[in-house]
């Protein structure tokens, strides 16, 4: 980098006006001040130095001058920061000798270079390659137009063939085509099918390499760098943009071969993601070409997993979308290859939309049949509805309160008043402990997770209270309380006994610090058998308060003719007001 750009464009933009296009600025003796866009403020604490051409945050302490300032606002690249400003201020990069462009230039023109040798490797002389592709149902045609190629198992084939193209090691080191090793270069791709992936410029910006041997992971993609960046781009839109755009809407897949065969299909609205989640970046790429996205992920656990993530993305990125089912086969690829492209669109046909695809998510995961199911269903669909627009929101309704038997007035209620209904129920609600003073920390906001920290101090010093804190256990909300309890519970239930460091080792790093701080900072203040009494104490109030929530929520939903069921509910609820009443709650 040629460092008088930087002195130009800091000698000819400005930091108050720069800074003033997004920040109010107002004069305060010899700088200026505002509302700093880092964090959130409502007296100003933000300075800008107009001498110094220097901004500091007296509030959070961010600091810098008008470059790193542009970087951080626009969330940008050290590059495109500079970029923005030169353009801004009127400055020809060019003239500087900017050589970040023409290094991208020369790395994407070698790569092509590397494309077409693993290309020629596969198609021009007898490799098992070839053989694999076939395998898998690829013809030299689709091979062809995706560019796909073979790395040979060999370490220098690559490198040997690059250099007699005058390119030097350290430069594909640079590009992450070879690694290097105890001073010595080696090919990264060996004995594996090669994917070149494209930006949607067409220019080579990375591969994946799938192995056919049985070393190293599955899939092996080029390295991260300014060149090569997973989360903004994905695999095949350079082909598929203008079927995409055409089709107004795209497949998602997960995988390279997903991509391939479909388009060899005859389905050729697809991109791939590169082997991660889906990204915002790569959701406002394909807003460029459609409003309109189905995700076609595995039918495996993991990759229904991602759509749910995905789907949900896709919604806030405000993005319609869809999630397809696989019902045949464990990815799209295996589904259009026994079933064909007809068979493939009718799955398309039958995606679920967003909030269908959620709420059969949340179905799965209750039992609708009992009301508590139901209440916790509906719990969990009230925030999905939230998201939706009032119309979309009825509908949806509707949908449940048939699927619930809850009537439509209840849940609408329910999804309306949120707020105030669990501030009544909480007015009830007090901390625990209020009558030992020892133990005041237990009293405030935190209640339910100190106690859980103090049960597990309390089975640290004596494991012979597992059994009585078991019946308990459903207070074990925060995560890693809840590991570290059922790890000691494991050995209690294996050594009828636990001990320390056994448990500690058992749980994950981060947990066992979690672990340490609780063994060094839960001291108590009386003698433990009485800590103890008090901790079931609350630990049985915190159930019995918990159930009452859950009655008056039910209570709530139930239509007025269950009268059997209200009645039950009653009952139930009244026996635990007196015996809260009996402990001061
Ligand atoms: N992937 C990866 N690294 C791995 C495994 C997978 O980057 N070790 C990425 C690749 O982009 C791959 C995608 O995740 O295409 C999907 O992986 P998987 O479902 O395991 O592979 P398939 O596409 O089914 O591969 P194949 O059909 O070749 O077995
Ligand atoms: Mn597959």
């Amino acid at each position: 980098m040629n460092n008088n750009i930087v002195d130009e464009i800091k000698s000819r933009c400005n930091i108050v006006d720069i800074i003033g296009r997004y920040v109010t600025l107002k004069r305060a003796g010899n700088s200026y001040k505002g509302l700093c866009p880092f964090h959130n403020e409502k007296t100003p604490s933000f300075v800008v130095s107009e001498s110094k051409q220097f901004f500091n945050c007296f509030g959070c302490g961010e600091s810098g001058d008008v470059i790193s300032f542009v970087m951080k606002a626009e969330n940008m690249d050290f590059h495109n920061a500079i970029s923005k400003l030169a353009e801004s201020c009127g400055i020809d990069m060019d003239k500087y000798g900017f050589k970040n462009e023409s290094k991208k230039n020369e790395i994407y023109e070698m790569n092509r270079a590397a494309a077409r040798y693993f290309y020629k490797n596969l198609t021009e002389k007898p490799n098992i390659g070839f053989g694999y592709m076939k395998k898998r149902g690829l013809d030299a045609k689709t091979i062809a137009k995706f560019g796909l190629g073979y790395a040979e198992n060999s370490w220098s084939g690559l490198t040997d063939h690059l250099k007699s193209q005058g390119y030097k090691e350290e430069f594909m080191l640079q590009a992450g085509l070879i690694s290097k090793s105890k001073n010595r270069y080696y090919d990264k791709f060996r004995n594996r099918i090669i994917f070149p992936i494209f930006n949607t410029r067409g220019k080579v910006i990375g591969f994946g390499g799938r192995t056919l041997g049985e070393d190293g992971p599955k899939y092996l993609n080029s390295p991260e760098s300014n060149v090569f960046s997973k989360k903004n781009n994905l695999y095949g839109l350079n082909l598929t943009r203008q079927d995409i755009n055409n089709n107004n809407y795209a497949i998602i897949v997960e995988g390279y071969m997903d991509l391939v065969s479909l388009y060899k299909n005859g389905v050729t609205n697809v991109a791939a993601t590169l082997g991660t989640a889906l990204t915002e970046n790569q959701c406002q790429l394909l807003k460029r070409y459609t409003e309109n996205i189905v995700l076609a992920y595995d039918a495996d656990a993991a990759g229904q997993k991602a759509a749910l993530r995905g789907i949900e993305l896709l919604h806030k990125t405000g993005l319609k979308s869809k999630v397809l089912h696989v019902t045949d086969g464990k990815d799209p690829d295996e589904f259009i290859q026994k079933n064909g492209r007809t068979a493939f669109l009718e799955l398309i046909d039958h995606a679920l939309p967003y909030a269908d695809y959620k709420l059969s998510v949340l179905k799965q995961r209750y039992d609708l049949s009992t009301s508590e199911g139901s209440i916790d269903f509906l719990k969990a669909a009230k925030e999905m509805l939230s998201g939706l627009s009032p119309v979309e929101a009825d509908v949806y309704i509707k949908i449940i309160s048939k699927e619930t038997g809850i009537s439509e007035g209840a849940i609408r209620r329910e999804v309306n008043s949120e707020t105030q209904e669990n501030r009544e129920i909480k007015i009830n609600r007090s901390g625990s402990f209020n009558q030992s003073k020892g133990n005041k920390e237990l009293k405030d906001e935190t209640g339910n997770i100190t106690l859980q920290k103090y049960f597990v101090k309390l089975l640290a010093v004596n494991p012979k209270y597992m059994p009585k804190i078991q019946k308990y256990e459903s207070v074990f909300t925060q995560p890693a309380c809840y590991r570290i309890y059922e790890s000691m519970k494991n050995i209690w239930e294996e050594d009828s006994d636990i001990d320390i460091k056994k448990a500690a080792d058992s749980v994950s790093p981060e947990d066992g610090e979690v672990f340490q701080h609780i063994l060094d900072n839960i001291t108590f203040p009386q003698e433990v058998d009485t800590v103890f009494a008090e901790c079931i104490k609350t630990a049985e109030i915190e159930k019995m308060t918990a159930r009452q929530d859950k009655i008056l929520q039910m209570l709530n939903l139930l239509s007025e003719n269950e009268e059997d069921k209200i009645d039950v509910l009653y009952k139930e609820l009244m026996t635990i007001q007196s015996e809260l009443k009996k402990t001061g709650n």
